[in-house]
């Protein structure tokens, strides 16, 4: 069965679970930078978060389980690169935790607040050797932006995916598209 998920801005006061959160998936950091994580990566997940004002100040998201752990998290700013853009920073699941629909909750959060912030377009860059980042996000009807033709990237180079956000119109202004509607997220609590 789903967890019940609940999701909230993360905050100064949530360091040491983002630290300790980071810490838990050194895979992540290899895969991405050939590094190690370290506890700075929660400084800079949360200054950044902090950084920038008014259309393009980043939002940092966190999803606890019933247990009250951080088992989530993602990051975006609204109107940027483009106007019309959300972009996504990081979207990450502690990996005891993967596969229940975390990150799927996450990105329709992030989803929603980008459309009714006028975006009309998510887009998110992937490390390419990150193979289980790209099927998740092409299983969530993410596309590359370059021509299929071109669809080679060496391991450490960053791929550029978007996905259309459903104009107000549609009537579905903040839904998963098709791909993503097929899996069910964990229940979600989000405090008003
Ligand atoms: C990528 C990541 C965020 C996915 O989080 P998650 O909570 O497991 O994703 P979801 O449960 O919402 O998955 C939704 C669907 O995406 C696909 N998917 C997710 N992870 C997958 C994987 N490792 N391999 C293949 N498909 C995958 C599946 O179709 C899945 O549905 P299913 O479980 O019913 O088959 C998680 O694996 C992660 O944190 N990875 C490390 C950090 C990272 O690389 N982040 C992305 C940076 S760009």
């Amino acid at each position: 069965m789903s967890p019940m998920l609940r999701l909230r801005p993360l905050t100064t006061e949530d360091r040491a679970a983002i630290a300790e959160f980071v810490l838990n998936d050194p895979d992540h950091t290899r895969t991405c930078f050939d590094r190690e994580p370290s506890p700075a990566d929660a400084d800079d997940l949360l200054s950044s978060a902090a950084y920038g004002s008014g259309d393009v100040a980043p939002t940092l998201l966190g999803a606890f389980d019933a247990d009250g752990a951080l088992v989530g998290l993602i990051d975006w700013a609204c109107r940027w690169p483009t106007p019309a853009t959300g972009y996504i920073g990081l979207l990450q699941v502690r990996p005891g935790h993967r596969r229940q629909g975390v990150a799927t909750a996450l990105l329709a959060h992030a989803q929603e607040a980008a459309a009714a912030a006028g975006c009309r377009q998510l887009m998110l860059a992937v490390i390419a050797r990150n193979e289980p980042a790209r099927a998740f996000w092409e299983r969530l009807g993410f596309q590359w932006l370059a021509p299929q033709r071109a669809r080679r990237a060496a391991p450490l180079e960053a791929v550029v995916m978007h996905r259309p956000i459903p104009a107000p119109q549609d009537g579905t202004r903040g839904e998963a598209q098709p791909a993503a509607a097929a899996h069910s997220a964990p229940a979600v609590g989000v405090p008003a």
